[in-house]
């Protein structure tokens, strides 16, 4: 909050990737505590990369989760954490990770998100559950746009349709905190393309342990390297997913309005 006072100089990673001064103090600081109490994890955190040292537990950290609402004053941010243990497949000679805690806070409203697999999701201390809306034209979603490869992003016309069919589709900027918004019920659903495992591995678990659903966009098992997140409270997650087939499918599109005709 202090850097978020001060106007910090806006650098880029790609042409509409920004990143701060705070993002790199953030992580400096997350990955020293961890290290500190556990030093033999692995850390993947969005600006510094892996650190692998072939440990059983990883942490994934997106220090600043909103950097371009944080970077223009806009107060729509946050600190993601997550755990995973590396559980070792019986089948197979791999490791698969099991997402154990995880954390999502926002400084601006004081809000702390937090889940631990099996013991349910809190918010400030107070067990928090998904929504009860059981259909799509009663419901309020969200869903954001990458900063990167913007023009390969096809999310516009899934925007265009699905705001069509509910009661609006929200674009705030921080996908971790559009995740624990639909863990606290105040959105009932939200998607988006080609996230980052850093982006996703606490919101997922945290709208998991308060009883929502979280797939790809076929509706088979969400994983963190999946690149397509869809949440719901579970209600209408089917529904969802059809409006999905049908749109990638090109049936039953609403054209989009050509602003020349409205001009004229
Ligand atoms: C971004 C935010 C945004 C989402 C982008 C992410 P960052 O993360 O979560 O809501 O639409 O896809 O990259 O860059 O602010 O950590
Ligand atoms: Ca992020
Ligand atoms: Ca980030």
């Amino acid at each position: 909050m202090e850097y978020f006072h001060q106007h910090l100089k806006i650098e880029y990673k790609g042409d509409a990737d920004l990143v701060t001064a705070a993002d790199r103090a953030s992580e400096t600081l997350i990955r020293e505590r961890i290290k500190a109490l556990w030093p033999t994890h692995d850390v993947l955190g969005e600006e510094q990369g892996l650190s692998d040292l072939g440990g059983d537990y990883r942490w994934y950290v997106d220090p600043l989760d909103g950097t371009t609402n944080f970077a223009h004053g806009y107060p729509v941010f946050c600190v993601s954490i997550a755990l995973e243990h590396q559980v070792v497949e019986e089948r197979s000679s791999g490791k698969r990770g099991s997402r154990i805690a995880a954390v999502v806070y926002d400084p601006t409203r004081d809000e702390l998100f937090a889940a631990e697999h099996g013991r349910g999701a809190r918010l400030n201390g107070e067990a928090i559950q998904v929504s009860k809306t059981a259909t799509l034209k009663e419901s309020l979603l969200a869903t954001g746009f990458p900063s990167h490869k913007r023009h390969k992003n096809p999310n516009i016309y899934f925007y265009h349709q699905i705001t069509l069919h509910t009661h609006g589709v929200r674009r705030a900027g921080s996908a971790a905190l559009d995740l624990c918004n639909v863990a606290a019920g105040r959105y009932d659903g939200f998607w988006e393309f080609n996230l980052n495992p850093w982006d996703t591995a606490a919101g997922v678990l945290i709208v998991e342990e308060a009883g929502g659903k979280v797939t790809r966009f076929d509706g088979s098992a969400f994983e963190l390297n999946s690149r397509e997140t869809i949440a719901s409270n579970g209600l209408l997650h089917q529904a969802l997913l059809d409006e999905f087939r049908e749109i990638f499918a090109g049936r039953g599109l609403e054209p989009l309005p050509d602003p020349r005709d409205y001009k004229r």
